[in-house]
């Protein structure tokens, strides 16, 4: 399963992308806000580190506009990947970029199985279901991953991978793991903690307290 990871923040994206485990960035107008930074030179700040595709979100909501912004965020660097949202005018976009420009497009907002068809059918590279707004609503949120996974799964020739968005904890990634999801968007502080378990500190800690007590150094 690949890991994006869900923020603007070019440090943070800076920092994670040195362990290695950054297979691309997810931006969306919410996270772009919370920067205060222009969105183009952020974006092609992302590129500039991240050899992945980078999304980049359309704000226009009629679909000429939408392409007229996408041919925009095209031109900062080869890796963007333009994002729509899932509306029609969204679809009638993604099928231009996808299939006329052959740009990626992740599709997103999607909140249903059949949204996700869809989009596979309009040519999506990525399906964005957001699975943590859907729990905040008491709906199941990697219930809707398994019947997306579940509705592909059934037409090989659909080549759109889901990218499990709106992601909130741990959980959600092994539950995205455990049903085969492509990718998953995590924020920052959440992929950090996918590293983290108290009995490995535990181990470490009483390994060091045993080492030094051997007096030994290894260089
Ligand atoms: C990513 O592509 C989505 O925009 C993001 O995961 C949404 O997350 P949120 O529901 O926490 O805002």
């Amino acid at each position: 399963m690949k890991f994006f990871v869900d923020t603007a923040d070019i440090e943070a994206i800076a920092d994670l992308a040195a362990t290695g485990m950054v297979d691309g960035v997810t931006t969306n107008p919410s996270l772009v806000a919370k920067t205060g930074r222009d969105f183009k030179e952020v974006v092609g700040e992302i590129c500039q580190v991240v050899d992945g595709p980078v999304s980049a979100e359309v704000t226009a909501t009629d679909a000429a506009t939408m392409l007229k912004e996408a041919d925009v965020l095209a031109k900062i660097a080869d890796n963007v990947a333009i994002k729509v949202p899932l509306t029609w005018d969204g679809l009638k976009a993604c099928r231009v970029i996808s299939k006329d420009w052959g740009r990626e497009v992740n599709v997103t907002l999607c909140f249903s199985p059949m949204q996700a068809l869809l989009a596979a059918k309009a040519g999506a590279s990525y399906i964005s279901p957001f699975v943590g707004r859907l729990d905040d609503i008491g709906e199941d949120g990697m219930g809707l991953i398994e019947e997306i996974r579940a509705v592909y799964d059934n037409y090989p020739a659909l080549d759109t991978e889901i990218l499990v968005a709106s992601a909130r904890h741990v959980s959600h990634v092994r539950d995205s793991a455990l049903i085969g999801a492509d990718v998953i968007t995590l924020p920052p502080n959440v992929l950090r903690q996918l590293a983290g378990h108290p009995l490995t500190d535990k181990g470490l800690a009483a390994f060091l307290d045993d080492w030094a007590k051997t007096g030994q150094s290894i260089l």
